[in-house]
């Protein structure tokens, strides 16, 4: 959701930082900007679209002078994803040039303030208001981050922003409230960015900035400090462990596809350390001095809802610990009861999902402990929280989450045998066999998962003029079909609802027809003989069913897609990537954009 670089240093700023805007795509956008100082004020080159039309444009001038600018990827929220609507904006003087993420809740009130005292704006957004505001600031206090400090105690809702002012072009101020910014320190040059891929081909050096921190970065110095009233903070610099190899393709069509094979490892990084195999034990030392809470809230947002959901069953059943799980947007203005014997699970590959940031804020204000169950370290979820467990899942750069959920699952799945064994109430049987699966698990998924794409192709090709599916499974697999169907909506856009099998007679039975198939998890468990009447219900009204079911099955379906299916709930994780390839393999046959699908944004950083 609009992805922010600025840089400082002795390269040629415009290439860097159009390759860093590359490398921030997968956040989604719809329109992209670059401005540079000039030596008779700034360059401010925009388009609509993607990448590939900014840089036409750019191509028929010449960049190469300045070594400080700022580019920006737009994810349109206050006005149409238009060139004149894109960023980078300057206010009406000139002097100062902005590019920014969030949204400004007051930017009416403000702009019709401004406009009564004769300012004149350009475009529909927030942006520009935000930038005059500044450059009033400007012209009271006659310091920049005198001005920033006056502009931003002034506003109301989210931001990241980097600005450059033309009488100090080889500098760059940003600050941060409740949307992603992270400094990159370079030899000789430094960064602000959205995401540390911007910058990584060229430091693994970062800087983490707060909500309520604002930072000056040149060539050859950096500073942080508070927004409020301007008083320095000391920062710690990172060391980020993961390359630039990581964030790339790797022979893969897709990104989706590579992280989709990407799950063995994915597994394997989550177990390490933390599954002692020959004790048969799970050490989870991020949160050994937490007691198992009475009462255990999930809060989370799109797959990472789904990922809670399944991991609801298991930490009720192993750890009989009671579990809610609520969709962040919908908790964070309940009523909720909540006090300092509850523990919120807050779940986010990003870790700076807007509406499960917000929940992880209510639910500390009543004082209930936080962990965090997240892939990005650093992230503000990560710094939010009592204690954090780290997903390793790796950058995840397509917009549709796949190995994050993998490593979702293994980690909750480790925090249920964990709690189970600590309480007790774990079988020790039951514990030998997940424990020992666990481990042979990357194992079996390597070897499974070319069949598992050529079959996903195989049946994405037959099934590809339906306009509308019904997932259907039951008990773990519900989740599953919820997250079956958002990854086919989300990149093929056709329709697709997950229900719980029991739950279809009461309403999504009326739809079935010939032309609206359903796709079935029925894995041969105990609820096995229940999903299979379901699925005589369907076909008594001669619906289509695709189910996925274990090689013993004997299911008399249009399509039974027999997989291995190890012992519940090991079974989900070769249930998972098939869902995620019959989705990536539609959409890549529809010759959709399967890694930025249209409207979408990888982390949604505002409500
Ligand atoms: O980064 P988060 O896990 O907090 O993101 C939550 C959702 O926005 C995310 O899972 C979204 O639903 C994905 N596009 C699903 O593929």
């Amino acid at each position: 959701m609009c992805g922010i670089i600025g840089y400082c240093g002795h390269r040629p700023a415009v290439p860097l930082i159009i390759e860093g805007l590359k490398r921030l795509e997968y956040r989604g956008y719809d329109s992209a900007g670059v401005a540079f100082a000039r030596k008779d004020g700034f360059e401010v080159i925009r388009s609509a679209g993607k990448l590939g039309n900014l840089e036409e444009k750019l191509g028929g001038l010449y960049v190469y002078e300045a070594s400080a600018g700022v580019g920006h990827t737009r994810w349109a929220t206050h006005g149409a994803p238009t060139e004149q609507n894109a960023h980078p904006h300057t206010d009406a003087t000139g002097r100062l040039v902005i590019i920014h993420n969030g949204i400004i809740e007051n930017y009416a009130e403000l702009k019709a303030e401004m406009a009564a005292q004769g300012v004149t704006f350009r475009s529909e957004t927030d942006t520009e208001v935000l930038v005059n505001l500044i450059a009033k600031g400007l012209d009271e206090t006659k310091d920049m981050l005198q001005a920033l400090s006056w502009a931003l105690n002034r506003v109301e809702g989210a931001y990241a922003i980097a600005l450059q002012n033309i009488d100090e072009p080889d500098a760059i101020y940003a600050a941060r409230k409740s949307s992603p910014l992270v400094m990159g320190l370079g030899v000789g040059e430094n960064f602000v960015a959205s995401d540390i891929p911007a910058f990584l081909p060229y430091t693994r050096k970062v800087v983490f900035l707060e909500d309520g921190e604002m930072c000056k970065i040149t060539a050859s110095s950096w500073s942080v400090f508070q927004v409020r009233d301007i008083t320095p903070v000391d920062k710690e610099v990172h060391t980020i462990d993961w390359d630039v190899q990581a964030a790339q393709k790797g022979g893969y069509k897709h990104f989706m596809l590579k992280e989709i094979f990407e799950q063995p490892k994915v597994i394997r990084d989550c177990l390490a350390g933390r599954l002692d195999l020959s004790a048969s034990r799970v050490c989870l030392p991020e949160i050994e001095n937490m007691e198992i809470p009475e009462r255990l809230i999930i809060v989370a947002c799109g797959t990472s809802y789904h990922a809670g959901l399944w991991g609801m069953y298991l930490l009720e059943s192993w750890a009989k610990v009671p579990v809610s799980v609520e969709i962040a947007s919908e908790f964070r203005y309940r009523d909720l009861i909540l006090d300092e014997k509850d523990v919120v699970l807050a779940i986010s590959q990003s870790g700076e999902t807007a509406d499960t940031l917000a929940g992880i804020r209510i639910a500390k204000e009543r004082g209930a402990k936080i962990i965090g169950l997240c892939n990005v370290v650093g992230s503000s979820v990560a710094r939010e929280s009592d204690a954090v467990i780290y997903t390793q899942a790796g950058p995840e750069i397509s917009v549709a989450s796949t190995k994050a959920m993998c490593s979702q699952l293994t980690a909750l799945l480790l925090l249920a045998l964990y709690w189970g064994e600590k309480r007790g109430s774990l079988d020790s049987k039951l514990r030998d066999g997940a424990v020992r699966g666990l481990s042979e698990l990357p194992g079996l998924l390597e070897a499974e998962l070319p069949a598992l794409r050529g079959k996903a192709s195989q049946l994405a090709r037959k099934y590809s003029e339906a306009r509308s599916f019904l997932y259907l499974g039951r008990g773990l697999n519900y989740p599953l079909a919820m997250e079956g169907a958002l990854k086919l909506k989300e990149i093929s856009y056709i329709h697709a609802e997950g229900y719980a099998a029991g739950e279809m007679k009461h309403g999504p039975i009326a739809l079935i027809d010939p032309n609206f198939p359903t796709f079935a998890l029925a894995p041969v468990d105990d609820l096995y003989p229940k999903v299979k009447s379901n699925l005589e219900e369907v076909q008594a009204r001669a619906g289509k069913i695709i189910a996925l079911t274990g090689p013993e099955a004997e299911l008399a379906v249009d399509d039974p897609w027999r997989v291995p299916t190890p012992q519940s709930p090991l079974c989900s994780f070769v249930f998972l990537p098939a869902l995620q390839l019959f989705a990536y393999e539609m959409a890549d046959y529809l010759g959709k954009d399967v890694d930025q699908p249209r409207n979408l944004a990888k982390s949604v950083t505002v409500e």
